[in-house]
This record gives structure tokens, sequence and C-alpha cells, in this order.
């Protein structure tokens, strides 16, 4: 039982009747009762829009907004609060970078590299950039564990490379990249070339330490850490975001505005165009204070002990194939059944109480490598129980009885 699964209003209801084994924590986390709380109450206590009102509400909604730059960037390890960007969600954060920082420093021919692991978020915004520009887009490849193929990185670098941008976890396998040894090999190959990491699946499930991640931007977004939908977060290094042109143009990111001329804002103000999600940044920052509270020693030692349990069960049934075997792995499984499509098993589990995501994913070029359309994924948070897999394999049984 996880001593925090309490903590969650929408864990304590029923699915079809059945207690709720919720393991689709990958594709959005629940929220505990203190973010609940803390959005309700700034909507209901002096909630205004902020940096623009002189006025008691406004400056009070400023500094709880402002105070969660602090907080994010205290949680990211990052130098200063300047070089966290609020935005909607991950995905926008990556289509930031491509679109402020790509279409000023990428040309025709200049290289990105990506890996077949990615999440479609970090792939399209890549393509609508070489529709612009004309870059090159290359892949790292991934293994038939799941894994990504480090020993052919140093045969995609040229002197043409621009920017290396690859998931630190894998959110259809689970696998856990070795972000520092493809940080290191690309560095000792070129200082220059940008690197982005996407943590929107590590940020939950490991602590988050950018400087010592050696990247230049880290995405991640709040929903999955525990907090409300609508926000994100783009940590980027400070010199490197000084030196990149506004995304958005709007109010609250210019100095100036004449008819003939603008001045724009440093960053981080200069790519927050327009009124921002105040409540759901001021909720994330109630999530960052929960898992704070709770303390990575004892939410990775909880979670790591679940994953494995939860691997090792699912691997051991001779009715399924998991797609991913690397050992090194989040909470986060896929599998199919023989015999029997994703979707119909999805939904008899959804008939015994068990939630879990099937389909592409997001990531139909990684799951093309596999022969496979889509998975079954079943992916876990802090709040869940062995009590969940032992529901997920209860219904995984009636599944095969009805399909297999
Ligand atoms: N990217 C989320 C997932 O993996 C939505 O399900």
């Amino acid at each position: 039982m996880s001593e925090w699964r309490a903590d969650f209003p929408a864990l304590q209801g029923t699915m079809n009747g059945k207690p709720l084994a919720f393991l689709d924590s990958a594709a959005s986390a629940q929220k505990p009762q203190v973010v609940l709380d803390k959005v309700m109450a700034t909507l209901s206590g002096h909630y205004a829009n902020i940096h623009r009102g002189l006025y008691e509400y406004s400056q009070r909604t400023t500094a709880e907004f402002e105070a969660v730059r602090g907080k994010v960037a205290n949680f990211l390890n990052a130098k200063s609060e300047n070089e966290i960007v609020f935005t909607r969600n991950s995905t926008e954060a990556i289509n930031l970078v491509a679109h402020a920082w790509g279409q000023h420093y990428l040309h025709a021919d200049d290289e990105v590299i990506l890996t077949e692991m990615e999440h479609h978020a970090n792939i399209v915004p890549w393509h609508l950039l070489r529709d612009l520009t004309g870059i090159v887009i290359k892949y790292i490849p991934v293994t038939q564990t799941g894994e990504l193929d480090l020993s052919k990185l140093e045969g995609l670098l040229t002197k043409k490379t621009r920017l290396v941008s690859f998931v630190h976890v894998s959110n259809a396998l689970g696998t856990i990249n070795d972000a520092a040894s493809i940080v290191a090999q690309v560095r000792a190959y070129n200082p220059d070339i940008k690197i982005l990491v996407d943590g929107s699946q590590s940020a939950v499930h490991m602590p988050t330490d950018v400087q010592k991640l050696g990247c230049d931007w880290f995405v991640c977004t709040g929903h999955k850490l525990y907090g409300p939908t609508g926000v994100g977060v783009l940590w980027g290094r400070g010199e490197i975001l000084a030196k990149t042109p506004p995304y958005q143009g709007g109010g609250d990111m210019i100095e100036r505005v004449a008819l003939h001329g603008i001045k724009y804002r440093e960053p981080p103000q200069r790519f927050e165009a327009g009124t921002p999600p105040i409540v759901e940044v001021i909720g994330l920052g109630a999530a960052i204070d929960y898992m704070q509270g709770l303390g990575w020693d004892k939410i990775t030692a909880h979670e790591n002990a679940l994953s494995r349990q939860l691997y090792g069960r699912l691997s051991a049934r001779k009715d399924l194939r998991i797609i991913g075997t690397s050992p090194n792995r989040a909470g986060i499984v896929s599998f199919l059944m023989d015999g029997a499509s994703s979707a119909d098993v999805g939904m008899i589990l959804d008939q015994c109480g068990v939630a879990v995501r099937t389909g592409h994913h997001c990531c139909q070029p990684l799951l093309g490598i596999f022969g496979v359309e889509g998975t079954i994924r079943a992916s876990l948070a802090l709040y869940s129980t062995e009590a969940d897999i032992d529901a997920l394999e209860t219904g995984l049984d009636k599944a095969r009885k009805l399909l297999a």
C-alpha cells in the first residue's frame, strides 16, 4: 500500500463499479488534495491577473506566481529562476526551442539528431522546422531491447550537427536513457552542439539536475508532475535564452511598443506572451512542494520496488510479449497479449476497474521498429500500489479467457 494514496481524491473513486487501479500516470498523473486546495484557494481567495495591477490582489497573485519560478529552478537545480520559462506543456516548450531558437540559428543542411525513441512532440516540431529551413534530421537507432544504440551516435555526428534532442525516459517503453553518456559523447565531438533533453517522463520519477546533465534545454510538464494541466516548463541555459528571439508576440513580453519598433523584455518574460497560466503555475508550485515534502529518497525507493515488481510479474507471464526490455527502466511497461488486440484488452481492463493506455502512445516510429501499431501500457506513480498490479493481472487473466 502506498502511504500516499490517500492524498489523492480521484483514486478513492470506482471505475465500472470496481475499485480504481490507476495505471496510466505516464499519460497524466492524479492530483493530491494540496494541489486541488491551492488551485481553489487561488481562485476563490485573492485571484487577479498578474504583472498588471498595483492593487493588493494582483500583487499577491503575482508574488505567488513568481515564487513558483524559484521553486521550479530549485526542483531542476537551475542556476537562476530567470532560466525558467512557463509554457503550456512540454510540447509547447519544444516548439518554442524549435521555432524561436531553431528558425534563428539553423539553416539549410544544418543537421539535427533525434532518436527513434522520441514522442511525436520531439519529432514533429523539427519536421516543421525542416520544411521552413531545409535542415536535415537524423536518428539514433533503437535496438530490439528498446534501448538507444549509442555506438551509432559517433557516426551520426558531423561538422554540420547543430543540435541533439532526445528523450530522457521513454513514455512508450519506460527505458531510461543514459543522458550523461549522450551529452559526454556530443560535447567531446563538438562542445558547440546544442542539446535538448525531453524530461516529460523523467522529472516525475527521479531528481533532475540540469547543471549536472549538462544540456542546454530541459522540458517537462505540470500535469505529469501531480500538478494541473496547461502548464509546462522550459529550462534554458541563461546565455542561450538571452540570445534567442521571442516565439510569440503579445502583452507582457515587451519593454516598449511603438508603432514602428519594439523592445522586448529579457528572458524569461520575453517568451511568455499574453496572460500566462496563472492558477496552473501556482498549482504546480503546490505539487512541487508536495513531492519535495515526501522526499526523493522515499519516492524512488517506493517506485523502484514497485516498478521491478510490475516488470517482473508481467514478463513472467507466458501470454504477454513485453515491448522494451531494458533493465534501466522507470515504472512504465508496454506489452501485447498473444492473440488479442490491445484495444480489446484495454476495454476488458476498463470493466475490471483498471486504467491503462492502449495505442501508439504518440510514438509511431518507435513502435514501427517492433513491427507493431500499438501496445497496452501500464505506468506507475508514487501513489501506485501492489494492489494495482494485482488488479491488472486479474484483468489480464479475464482478457485471456475471453479473447485469446
Ligand atoms: N505523452 C503522454 C503519454 O505518453 C500523453 O501518454
